[in-house]
């Protein structure tokens, strides 16, 4: 018999960032085995969530972060209590953003909501990509005359 401590969180992971990246390293750091349920695009899609990069990729991103020791996929709400229990969890980890919504779950385990990163979101890289890709006719056009111009300062 161990005494391994098992922690397990759950997410999306889109656009993978370093609020991501912190999250995960202070959930490891609350045990010895960190299980990551990372959301299928089917659970998004019920979730109203659509991602930029799909579920292989997102899980494969995760998988390979030195704190994560396994990945699961989350295709349900319902599926905590049996993984819980499957996995013989101590502790589940959510981000803050959560808050309360989990306490349901502390007859089956500990549960802890962890401060964000503040200012990195995966909607606000996402917003950022749509302005960018929202450029103005008219911004484009000065954009290119100084691009021209540059050509030309170059011959
Ligand atoms: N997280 C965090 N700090 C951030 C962003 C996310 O600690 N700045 C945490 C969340 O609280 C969650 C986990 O990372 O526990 C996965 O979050 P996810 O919802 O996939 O990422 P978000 O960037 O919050 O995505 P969105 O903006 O689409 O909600």
């Amino acid at each position: 018999m161990t005494n391994k401590r098992t922690v397990i969180t759950y997410g999306t992971f889109d656009l993978f960032h370093v609020g991501h990246l912190r999250l995960l390293k202070r959930a490891r750091e609350l045990g010895d085995y960190l299980i990551v349920g990372v959301s299928t695009d089917q659970f998004n899609a019920i979730k109203g969530k659509k991602t930029i990069i799909p579920y292989d990729q997102r899980a494969e991103i995760v998988q390979s972060i030195r704190y994560v020791d396994q990945v699961i996929p989350e295709q349900s709400w319902e599926q905590k209590v049996e993984d819980i229990q499957k996995f013989n969890i101590d502790l589940l980890v959510m981000g803050e953003d959560w808050k309360g919504k989990f306490d349901d779950l502390k007859a089956y385990c500990e549960v802890v909501y962890l401060p964000r990163t503040q200012g990195v979101s995966s909607s606000r890289l996402k917003n950022s990509l749509k302005g960018l890709l929202d450029i103005s006719p008219v911004k484009l056009r000065e954009a290119i005359e100084v691009l021209q111009q540059i050509l030309n300062d170059l011959e």
